[in-house]
């Protein structure tokens, strides 16, 4: 739908209150996702008016840096991974004045009383009211022993301000792990105190499927079996896994990006509409969503899963990578995956019989990321004796990333006296419709935590059961390596079963063209 209306987002709605007063302490601040992310949020929140007045940052990491050079640094990082087409001085130099830092250890107790002192000297005065907002940018081992000095030093009762926590995925490496971690993390804090950061739902274009379903009436009531063929979550990447070899390597896609990411989606997506737009109400449908998808048995896994690894290859770019093996960090004889697919099936009424189709991988020919909902065709019986063999479904697709946008794809005549169909699109775009300053994804998370708002962070519940879907395919895949690694190469769509197994079912990957496999 092409619109020449361009409107500005102080146009659509009133500006939003700024977050609660608070303190936010940045455990690893001086880390990759400090600069390139965090940092780039909260000046995009200052920017934007929703930082409140009564702020400030404290860093704390291991590096020897001081309050001023953690003001140099983030000054020059800023300007690197600002996301804002222009830089605003002004709002910068503001407020960087509220940025802190204390060098410490996690493991040190010394450290957390230097922390403990800050805290208090800045609650004075910045009159943030005994209010702390807790970011761990650190690795899940240390989140035990960073909780158990926090009380230590008083610093986690909720008697005098709110106490909140951040949590970077990943949240445990499998089912076990989950629950040992989440069962950690409750002895310390209570549920309403978490927030489990997912960035895929700080992304404008996730938060629009529930405004898109649920805040036009047409589509609902289609929204189910008897409507609906099949629906299609890809998330291709171009991007190879650029020095993350260690990590990655005792990862995978499936850990990475299905488990996690591409199940909120689904959710999302498949989830039966909440009794209210409060967090509770929407994590409670979610919650019911997943329980709801099979668990697949290990023959399930061997029919309805696809595994593949990269191999040497061209980049979209043009330049040449080395096959995944080959890689930092890699293991040269590693089975881990960095490509998978995957045809669920959710076992309710809505849904029942309808195929769920999953897709993501590394080092592919384009970065795409949409989800597609395919409506059962038209009859053809009225077009007999006429030039149309054929008609092709009706196709609704939801551009999350890099485009992004909503496109409909339907059936018209060709102009002329003979009745031919083309399928045309409507096509709505954010970019074209609204002047939206394109964030990090970040900036929702850390504000809506500033108010206590939960919707777009995962609960427990939530967490392990997306384990317990994922993992009775990580089993068979682990007890059944995978055979003729690498099978596809860096700069194609992933390796020939993953087309076998839609294909089989008379369906096809959505929007694929002219890139070989
Ligand atoms: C991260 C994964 O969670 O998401 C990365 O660890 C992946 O491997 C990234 O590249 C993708 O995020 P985005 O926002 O670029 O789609």
């Amino acid at each position: 739908m092409a619109t020449n209306l361009v409107h500005t987002p102080e146009e659509c709605t009133e500006r939003p209150p700024a977050g609660d007063p608070c303190i936010m302490v940045i455990f690893g601040a001086a880390g990759d996702l400090t600069k390139r992310l965090l940092m780039p949020a909260i000046y995009n929140l200052k920017c934007d008016g929703l930082l409140p007045e009564k702020f400030a940052v404290i860093g704390m990491a291991r590096k020897d840096l001081t309050t001023d050079s953690f003001r140099e640094k983030m000054s020059t990082d800023i300007r690197e991974f600002s996301t804002r087409s222009t830089f605003d001085e002004g709002a910068w130099n503001d407020f960087v004045e509220h940025l802190h830092y204390t060098q410490g250890s996690f493991d040190d107790e010394g450290s957390y009383s230097q922390l403990a002192d800050l805290i208090g000297k800045l609650d004075g005065e910045y009159k943030t009211g005994g209010n702390i907002l807790f970011y761990m940018a650190t690795p899940p081992s240390v989140f035990g022993i960073i909780s158990d000095n926090l009380e230590r030093m008083g610093l986690r009762s909720e008697e005098n301000g709110w106490k909140r926590i951040i949590v970077e995925k990943p949240f445990g490496t499998n089912l076990s792990s989950a629950i040992d971690l989440n069962k950690e993390i409750l002895q310390y804090w209570q549920e309403h105190q978490v927030f489990r950061i997912d960035h895929y739902m700080g992304k404008e274009t996730v938060q629009n499927i529930l405004a898109f379903r649920f805040a036009n009436g047409i589509f609902e009531p289609l929204w189910n079996r008897n409507y609906v063929d099949h629906i299609q979550f890809c998330v291709a990447e171009t991007v190879t896994v650029e020095g993350r070899g260690n990590y990655y390597d005792k990862s995978g896609v499936m850990r990475d990006m299905m488990q996690n990411h591409m199940f909120q989606m689904l959710a999302y997506i498949c989830m039966e509409p909440p009794s209210s737009f409060a967090s509770e109400a929407i994590r409670n449908e979610k919650a019911k969503l997943m329980e709801a998808v099979r668990i697949m048995t290990p023959e399930d896994v061997r029919n309805h899963t696809v595994r593949g690894q990269y191999g040497p290859g061209k980049k979209s770019d043009g330049t040449d990578n080395v096959g995944y093996r080959e890689e930092p960090g890699v293991n040269p004889e590693s089975s881990t995956e960095t490509f998978a697919a995957a045809k669920l099936h959710i076992d309710n009424w809505r849904w029942d019989g309808v195929p769920i189709y999953l897709r993501s991988g590394k080092a592919l020919g384009k970065k795409d990321t949409e989800i597609l909902v395919e409506f059962k065709k038209a009859p053809e019986v009225l077009f007999r004796n006429t030039p149309v063999t054929s008609l092709p479904p009706n196709q609704l697709v939801f551009h999350i990333q890099p485009d992004q946008g909503i496109q409909l794809k339907f059936q018209t005549k060709v102009p002329g006296p003979t009745m031919k169909m083309q399928p045309v699109n409507m096509h709505f775009s954010y970019g074209e419709a609204f002047e939206a300053a394109r964030g990090t994804g970040y900036e929702i998370m850390i504000y809506d935590c500033m108010l206590g708002d939960a919707t777009l962070f995962s609960r427990t519940d939530l967490v392990e059961q997306a384990w317990q879907i994922a993992q009775p395919i990580l089993d068979v895949w682990e007890s059944e390596p995978a055979q003729g690694f690498p099978n596809y190469p860096v700069g194609s769509w992933g390796p020939k079963e993953a087309f076998d197994l839609i294909e089989k079912d008379g369906r096809s990957w959505l929007g694929m063209s002219n890139i070989a496999t």
